[in-house]
């Protein structure tokens, strides 16, 4: 799209493109995949939860498919990919949202928690980057979207540690590096960082006596929606963000202005 030409309307913006989304089972990935199918993409469900990702896609309807795929296993993505690929002949959008989390103090996250969220979100994104990629640079344009979190502008914080914000942090910077490797092949790299969203992720931390805290500290004074984050996804993967990448945009009602 060239300065000064229309956009498309939201509707039809996603229509020609399909979609690979990790961990899509339930929570933020289920409802960006299906965002993203309401703007007429294809979307590929794809979690280590393989009946979750079935009545995911099956809910969305339409196009939608699942595959199984954990993202600790590398020859599992390679074969899924290569199945999406056969399938639909391209990936234009890979969004890395497979996460795990972990709470409390340094003390209290063993070695084999702290190797369980490295593999999962960073080796994760790197397993899927690695797989995915070549077929969007054979086309010359791609978009990936990361789930990153608040958490990695403090080291952790409201309920994830520092050991699950320090992964976060990591993608942080994944965004950043592939965004500026990857720009000149056309794909552009973007995370959304969240701030706390009611998910099954986060129940059992979420006492009302925590959620208040929590909502107190936010100006906006509420928890993040699944809807505040499908909202950006959807943008970020059309052509209405078509000069962003590199960025991580905070969700998070000011969190972190405070
Ligand atoms: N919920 C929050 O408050 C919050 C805040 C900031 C960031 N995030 C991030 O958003 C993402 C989604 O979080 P959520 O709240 O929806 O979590 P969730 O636990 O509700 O869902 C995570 C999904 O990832 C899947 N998954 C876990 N390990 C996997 C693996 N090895 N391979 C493939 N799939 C796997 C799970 O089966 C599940 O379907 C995560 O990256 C999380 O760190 C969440």
């Amino acid at each position: 799209m060239h300065e000064g030409t229309k956009p498309t309307s939201q509707e039809q913006e996603l229509r020609e493109r399909v979609a690979l989304v990790t961990g899509a089972a339930r929570g933020i990935g289920l409802h960006i995949a299906t965002r993203l199918a309401e703007s007429g993409c294809t979307v590929v469900l794809t979690d280590v939860d393989a009946d979750g990702a079935a009545r995911g896609a099956a809910a969305i309807g339409g196009a939608a498919s699942a595959l199984p795929m954990d993202v600790r296993d590398r020859a599992a993505i390679r074969d899924t990919v290569q199945r999406v690929l056969g399938a639909h002949g391209r990936i234009d959008i890979l969004v890395n949202n497979a996460g795990v989390l972990a709470q409390g103090p340094y003390d209290q996250t063993d070695g084999a928690a702290w190797d369980e969220l490295v593999a999962v979100n960073l080796t994760g994104i790197y397993n899927c980057v690695q797989a995915v990629v070549p077929s969007m640079i054979d086309r010359g344009r791609g978009n990936i979207v990361n789930l990153a979190s608040v958490s990695a502008a403090r080291g952790g914080g409201s309920v994830g540690n520092v050991w699950y914000g320090t992964t976060k942090a990591g993608v942080v910077a994944i965004t950043q590096g592939l965004a500026r490797e990857l720009g000149p092949r056309g794909i552009r790299v973007n995370a959304i960082a969240p701030a706390v969203v009611d998910t099954d992720m986060m129940k059992p931390y979420l006492t009302e006596a925590v959620r208040g805290a929590i909502c107190a500290r936010i100006p906006l004074r509420r928890l993040a929606h699944k809807r505040d984050l499908g909202e950006l996804a959807a943008w970020l993967v059309g052509d209405r963000s078509e000069f962003i990448t590199g960025q991580t945009i905070a969700v998070d009602g000011g969190l972190l202005s405070t």
